[in-house]
C-alpha cells in the first residue's frame, strides 16, 4: 500500500482508493493515516509537508466547526414522548438537521448533524449493537452522549446545542 503525491496538483493520492474517490478522506484514508504512512515511508519531510498541503481544506473544515452552538431562541424539536429514554432521533428545525439523544427523563443532548470531517449528514445508527451517530460518507462514528468522534476520519466533536424538556416537549436553542 503506497501513498504518493500528484505532481501537478500537489494533492496526495492513495493507490488503494476506490474508483471516484480521492485521498484525504475521500477514500476513507484520513490525513492521520496518510501522514502516518508518509512518515513510515521515510521519504523524509518533503512527503509529509506536501501531504499537509494537500489536506489543507480538510483541516480548515474541521477547524471551523465550533464545539458548542452559542444558543438562541428555544424551538420545538419533537414531543418528549416520541423520544424515549435511551433513544435517538434526527429532526429538522428551521432548516437545520439536529441529532437528539434522550439521556434521562429530564436530559436530552442535541448535536448538529453536520459531520465535522467534510460536512455530510450524520444520522442515528447502530454500531455493534450500540447506538451511534454515523456518517455515511467515510464511516465516522460519534458518541451519542458527547458527540465525540470515534473511528473514521473525523477528529472534532459534533457541534452541541442546548436542549431541554419543557412541558413534555423537547426544546432546542437554535
Ligand atoms: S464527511 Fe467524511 S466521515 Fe463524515
Amino acid at each position: 500500500m503506497t501513498s504518493t503525491i500528484d505532481p501537478t496538483s500537489g494533492t496526495p493520492t492513495a493507490s488503494d482508493c476506490r474508483d471516484g474517490e480521492t485521498a484525504c478522506g475521500g477514500c476513507g484514508i484520513s490525513r492521520r493515516t496518510f501522514l502516518g504512512r508518509s512518515a513510515a515511508v521515510g521519504a523524509v519531510g518533503v512527503v509529509a509537508t506536501v501531504g499537509l498541503t494537500g489536506c489543507t481544506g480538510d483541516l480548515q473544515a474541521e477547524a471551523s466547526a465550533p464545539s458548542r452552538h452559542p444558543g438562541g431562541s428555544p424551538a420545538r424539536a419533537l414531543p418528549a414522548g416520541d423520544l424515549p429514554v435511551g433513544s435517538q432521533a434526527s429532526v429538522s428545525i428551521e432548516g437545520r438537521t439536529l441529532l437528539l439523544h434522550r439521556e434521562s427523563e429530564d436530559t436530552v443532548r442535541a448535536f448538529s448533524a453536520k459531520c465535522t470531517h467534510q460536512g455530510c449528514t450524520v444520522a442515528p445508527d447502530q454500531d455493534r449493537g450500540r447506538p451511534t451517530f454515523a456518517c455515511p460518507c467515510h464511516g465516522s462514528h460519534f458518541d451519542v452522549t458527547t458527540g465525540v468522534p470515534y473511528g473514521g476520519p473525523a477528529q472534532k466533536p459534533l457541534t452541541e446545542f442546548t436542549a431541554t424538556v419543557d412541558d413534555d416537549m423537547v426544546m432546542v436553542r437554535i
